[in-house]
């Protein structure tokens, strides 16, 4: 049977397309969640999407996966860099997850370098803008088939 993943993204990134294009250019979460939803047929997986400007709703977000999902995508956005609720939320599911950033974090602003979702993470891909959540997909797909 197919394998099922969520992908959750995190505050202020429903304004992609809009926010700060310079950094996370002009695609929009529409169109990445229509990226994700063909590249997902070509490995077999089936994807859904939820997008939240609150930490406690991810948490639950996580939570449930673990009843319905086999796998994690994650964009906490600015949560990446604080949330230890997210983080542990990640560890109690213990499902597999790839942790996604668009830009790389790692040149930008030193607090952008701490992720508590990297505790959590299977892997990290970041710095490929929207294709991430491709590079992701192949990720957790060849995960599932370890
Ligand atoms: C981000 C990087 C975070 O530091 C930032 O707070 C975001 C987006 C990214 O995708 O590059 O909101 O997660």
């Amino acid at each position: 049977m197919g394998k099922s993943v969520l992908i959750i993204n995190g505050p202020n990134l429903n304004m992609l397309g809009k926010r700060e294009p310079g950094i996370y250019g002009h695609t929009t979460l529409k169109d990445i969640e229509g990226r994700c939803q063909e590249h997902a047929k070509k490995t077999g997986l089936t994807v859904s999407f939820m997008q939240s400007n609150h930490e406690g709703d991810m948490v639950d977000a996580i939570q449930q996966a673990a009843q319905s999902n086999d796998g994690i995508i994650i964009n906490a956005a600015a949560y990446t860099h604080t949330s230890v609720a997210l983080m542990d939320a990640l560890k109690a599911v213990g499902l597999p997850c790839i942790e996604v950033h668009l830009s790389n974090v790692f040149s930008r602003e030193a607090f952008r370098h701490k992720s508590y979702i990297s505790f959590a993470a299977t892997g990290v891909i970041c710095g490929f803008g929207a294709k991430g959540y491709e590079l992701a997909l192949d990720a957790i797909a060849d995960i599932f088939e370890q």
